[in-house]
């Protein structure tokens, strides 16, 4: 009999560098207990619970039906391009062509598209932490330094811009900044966005604007780009998108707002790795833009209502202290009063009190001390995660 050869696995060293999103991880280990029999209540993944509104769906069926199957321009669709210039001009008031436009397939490969067209080996890239994951991952593959600037609880979760003036050097390149963020759910005011433009002043350094949030903003609160700075515009990369607006995260489909010489570059990179955004996706991508808008403001009043029950509830339980958020989907209570560091109390929460959430340092080292849930389930199931956490605080604290 011959004996199998195992040949090793051989990965290119850059495969060490790269991160992951925890919040995928947390959610396959809550469903294999879920498959044991256990409840678990799904306050980990970041995504709207509500279905995509019917008009983008039908307009996603009938573009099925009409042979919308087949490949498209790497930069998109013409007419979703244009429809994206013309709201992008509208709600941040400047002036953007359909040139300036990269759609892509989700928010996420404008990070990745962005750090490979812009970052060589040793170049700083100053970014929020804690902060989406996917930053301090794509920085560290394309063999970036990564700079993280810490958002802190006493200044609201927004950026101090003294401590980001400190940290420009002659090798920054790149500064990412996100409002509403991710996981704190603060909003960077208008002042605190211009004086950040301000510390950039007139050095050559591009910004990436994360926007994916940029219609879920609470309390009346308006949204406000650092695309829209006098000055700034050449210098930013906008990225926004479907998924958390129109509840699409399953469709995939994204876009970056940049100067035009740039947007050629990441449609290189587009041909490359994707060829094009799925053809009937974009059709539905019009509609979702240019069609009814009401959907988007229900499910915006619902987050705010779940956010208003769950901060409060919170706030009652031993040892967890919670800032009320003003954007995106996600609370971010303190729980240093708790005794426990963050991933062993989110372990413990997932497994003994069925309720699943992610540990602040999911999000980057300064994010010790808290949890981050998502407040993107029903009200009854969040209010049965609030049982669930009083119960297991006055057994176990
Ligand atoms: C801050 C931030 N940026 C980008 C994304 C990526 O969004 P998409 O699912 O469209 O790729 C997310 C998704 O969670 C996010 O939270």
């Amino acid at each position: 009999m011959e004996k199998a050869i195992q040949y090793e696995l051989q990965l290119a060293s850059r495969m060490s560098r790269l991160g992951t999103e925890t919040a995928f991880e947390v959610l396959n280990k809550a469903r294999a207990l879920e498959r044991q029999g256990r409840s678990i209540i799904h306050l980990e993944i970041g995504e709207p619970d509500f279905d995509t509104p019917s008009n983008v769906v039908e307009a996603g069926v009938s573009a099925l039906r009409k042979g919308w199957t087949h490949y498209g321009p790497s930069a998109g669709l013409p007419e979703l391009r244009h429809a994206i210039a013309e709201y992008v001009s509208r709600t941040r008031g400047v002036k953007v062509s359909s040139e300036e436009v990269v759609v892509v397939p989700g928010g996420k490969p404008i990070i990745f598209f962005t750090m490979l067209s812009l970052i060589d080996e040793g170049d700083e890239v100053i970014y929020p932490n804690p902060g989406f994951p996917i930053y301090e991952s794509m920085i560290h593959y394309v063999g970036g330094r990564a700079v993280p600037i810490q958002l802190r609880e006493e200044n609201d979760f927004s950026l101090d811009v003294n401590e980001l003036t400190s940290r420009i050097t002659d090798r920054t390149r790149l500064i990412i900044v996100n409002s509403p963020q991710n996981p704190t759910g603060g909003v960077l005011p208008r002042r605190d966005i211009e004086l950040i433009a301000n510390a950039i002043g007139d050095r050559n350094i591009m910004v990436l604007s994360d926007e994916i949030y940029s219609r879920l903003l609470f309390d009346g609160g308006q949204h406000f780009s650092i695309m829209s700075v006098p000055g700034m515009q050449e210098r930013t990369i906008l990225l926004d998108g479907f998924s958390k607006t129109y509840a699409m995260t399953g469709w995939r489909m994204g876009y970056g707002v940049m100067r035009s010489d740039l947007a050629t570059h990441m449609t290189r990179l587009m041909t490359n790795s994707n060829s094009c955004t799925a053809s009937f996706t974009q059709v539905a991508g019009i509609e979702a833009i240019r069609g009814d808008q009401s959907s988007v403001d229900r499910m915006r009043d619902e987050f705010q209502r779940r956010r208003d029950v769950f901060v409060a509830g919170l706030n009652k339980i031993k040892g967890f202290s919670c800032r009320m958020p003003r954007g995106a989907f996600y609370v971010f209570p303190n729980i240093t009063r708790t005794g426990w560091k963050s991933k062993p109390l989110a372990d413990a929460l997932l497994e003994q009190a069925g309720v699943a959430a992610l540990s602040g340092t999911s999000f980057g080292e300064f994010g010790e001390g808290y949890l981050r849930f998502s407040v993107a389930n029903s009200l009854e199931n969040l209010n049965e995660a609030l049982n669930r956490l009083d119960g297991w605080t006055r057994k176990n604290l």
